[in-house]
């Protein structure tokens, strides 16, 4: 990855950090496009400590503008972008007659929308260099219902079509698209979702168990694969969707 200019999205969550320092320990220069927040700013000094360049961008995914804005900067800054992973996400439970209809909006529009822009304001900057690759965190949740998660699963597979759809496209541009589908990883959501839970221990067990291997995932681990899909290693893949999942889906 050296030489190689990096842009992450969701950039200060807990896969997605993990992300951008293994972009960055393998030499990349790295965009963190994040809302405004002190994780954003925490996470670009400490990458900035490990010799890495790094640029923060604040910025709201769902707002075509400010995406487009943080993309234009990223070049001004890196001359290129040869890497777009998308680590945007949110997640909002509820059941189909009880969700609010504002929090089915936001889910799309951070979810699938936010992927969408963040393609579309880097993808001519790739086309221009006749190379690329992107890479969306989509998740087993895409094939696997689980009550109260519809909306999430929903977007979820949006993500999985929209990146089979523009690596048809993308292909005579040599860029291509690949997905990661996470089991439960030991970050981020499954965090969010240990604090409000009634009983965290037994959702910890469930995540373990839920898993061939018996664990989650570190965050590490779905890094690795983002290295790996972005890498010349990864020159023949397009079109994929990789389980990063410890087994989960064999289990069902
Ligand atoms: N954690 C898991 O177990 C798991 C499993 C499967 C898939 N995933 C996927 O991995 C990705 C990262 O999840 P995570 O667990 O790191 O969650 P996270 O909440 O830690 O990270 C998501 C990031 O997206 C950012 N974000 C949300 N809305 C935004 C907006 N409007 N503008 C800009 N940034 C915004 C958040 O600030 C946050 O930093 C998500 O796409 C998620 O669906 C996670």
């Amino acid at each position: 990855m050296q030489n190689q200019v990096v842009l992450v999205t969701g950039a200060a969550g807990g896969i997605g950090s993990s992300i951008a320092e293994g972009f960055v320990k393998a030499g990349a220069a790295v965009a963190l496009l994040d809302r405004p927040s002190e994780a954003l700013t925490e996470l670009e000094t400490r990458l900035r400590g490990l010799g890495a360049q790094v640029l923060a961008l604040p910025a709201d995914i769902t707002n075509a503008e400010e995406v487009s804005k943080a993309v234009n900067t990223t070049v001004a800054q890196f001359g290129t972008i040869d890497t777009l992973i998308n680590s945007v996400g949110l997640l909002r439970q509820g059941r189909v007659d009880a969700m609010l209809e504002a929090d089915w909006d936001e889910i799309m529009a951070v979810n699938v929308k936010g992927v969408f822009l963040a393609c579309k304001y880097t993808v001519p900057i790739m086309k221009k260099a006749a190379s690329g690759s992107i890479v969306n965190l989509s998740s087993v949740s895409a094939f696997v219902g689980s009550d109260g998660s519809f909306a999430y699963s929903a977007s979820k597979g949006a993500v999985l079509s929209l990146t089979y759809g523009i690596a048809q496209e993308l292909a005579p541009f040599g860029i291509r698209v690949n997905a990661i589908c996470p089991g439960w990883v030991d970050a981020g959501f499954t965090h969010q979702a240990m604090k409000v839970a009634s009983d965290p221990n037994m959702l910890l067990e469930q995540a373990k168990n839920a898993h061939v291997l018996g664990r989650m995932a570190a965050p590490s681990e779905i890094a690795d694969a983002a290295l790996f899909l972005s890498s010349k290693a990864a020159s023949f893949i397009t079109g994929t969707a990789l389980n990063v999942d410890g087994g989960f889906m064999i289990k069902r």
